[in-house]
């Protein structure tokens, strides 16, 4: 099999780049859920940037978009008004239901406006997050980022934060008090592998933060913009958060996340500012991905479940298009088999395969993803 394209990539980058990543192939092209590697061999894309390539790759409303803008301004300051920004706040703020948004490169950025927001508008300092709960890599994230191994080597972090078990109201109950800034969960854990509570978590961690004036920050960089079958994940329960983060699929791939927060919490002057967050190229990316992603909403949970009645033999956890399954220490062989088959797919934490696939995923497509899946998982699962 030709691989001599993909070695050249191989090559500078073990020379030239910090070795931080685990990584096989080059990918160089791509077009809808399908991407060609160096050597140009197909794929179906059920990684999509994780959670990121919602409209597929080069959604020909976004390539224009982002080429129209590029055409007649790339950057201005933030110093001034900048095109598209308000109209993707107010689309963003629309979709969210809450009063004011905040642009940010990426999900960490995100949820590091979060911490900020929540501490200077509360004068509190404490925060709680959860077990397996991944918040990104900035000092701010990683402090409420659980996984001791790569939140440890960087500690002293700012941000003190106590870790509750992922599910568990009572736990929350016992540690959120009066000095409590904010608690933050994502609605359903992706990176530790699609977990999915019951809705009575969520609810009950908004009655416990009602209960002593903690803010309620909800990390949707993963399960937002319509991931889950709703524009966010916690629009399937009952809970009415204080703040939302966003990210991944926001832009379809143009770095972008967003801060949304409900009325009476918005940074005032100078409390928070980045030099490229929000800027023409991200926010004309973001209004054409919404346009996409709106259309593609209403049949985001009958694909869901075309994968969960194709996969069901492995009981796998569908919320939408994220999906997980429990495979064990096998996963990595199941990843690689399935990439010889021409089908991307990830193992997140503990042996967690996760398909998070393009939202305008075909039926064809799913069922040759279905087929290879469960031909790899078959060996080892059954
Ligand atoms: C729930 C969640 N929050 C935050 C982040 C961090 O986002 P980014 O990698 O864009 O900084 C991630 C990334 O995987 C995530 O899944």
């Amino acid at each position: 099999m030709g691989m001599e394209k993909t070695s050249q990539f191989k090559a500078l980058d073990e020379r030239y780049y910090m070795p931080a990543f685990s990584r096989s192939m080059a990918i160089v092209k791509g077009e809808g859920s399908k991407v060609w590697d160096a050597d140009e061999k197909e794929y179906i894309d059920c990684v999509a940037g994780i959670a990121v390539c919602s409209t597929g790759h080069c959604h020909p409303a976004v390539t224009k978009a982002i080429c129209d803008q590029a055409h007649s301004l790339i950057h201005c300051s933030n110093l001034y008004y900048v095109p598209h920004q308000g109209e993707v706040a107010k689309k963003i703020v629309e979709i969210t239901g809450m009063h004011k948004a905040f642009f940010s490169n990426s999900g960490a950025e995100a949820i590091d406006g979060a911490l900020k927001l929540a501490r200077v508008r509360t004068g509190k300092k404490k925060f709680v997050a959860f077990t397996h709960g991944f918040h990104g890599r900035t000092v701010g994230s990683l402090a409420v980022t659980h996984k001791p191994a790569i939140r440890e080597p960087f500690e002293p972090l700012g941000f003190p934060c106590t870790f509750v078990e992922y599910g568990d109201v009572d736990g929350v109950k016992q540690v959120v008090d009066k000095d409590t800034a904010a608690v933050i969960v994502e609605p359903i854990q992706g990176e530790a592998g699609v977990i999915i509570p019951p809705n009575s978590f969520m609810e009950g961690i908004r009655e416990v933060c009602d209960g002593t004036g903690a803010l309620m920050v909800v990390d949707e960089v993963q399960t937002g913009m319509g991931r889950t079958g709703k524009w966010l994940a916690i629009q399937h329960t009952k809970a009415v958060p204080d703040m939302v983060t966003l990210a991944k699929g926001i832009a379809s791939g143009f770095p972008m996340g967003a801060l949304v927060a409900r009325e009476g919490l918005e940074f005032k002057k100078s409390e928070h500012g980045s030099t490229f967050a929000g800027g023409p190229l991200a926010c004309a990316a973001s209004l054409a991905t919404i346009g996409v992603i709106e259309k593609c909403l209403p049949d985001i949970a009958r694909k869901g479940e075309r994968f969960r009645k194709g996969l069901a033999r492995y009981h796998p956890r569908v919320r939408g298009l994220m999906i997980g399954i429990t495979v064990g220490d096998k996963c990595p062989d199941v990843q690689k088999e399935c990439a010889e088959k021409g089908i991307l797919v990830n193992c997140a934490a503990d042996g967690n395969l996760r398909l998070v696939p393009p939202l305008v995923i075909t039926d064809a497509e799913i069922d040759r993803v279905i087929g290879v899946i469960d031909g790899a998982l078959g060996k080892v699962m059954l």
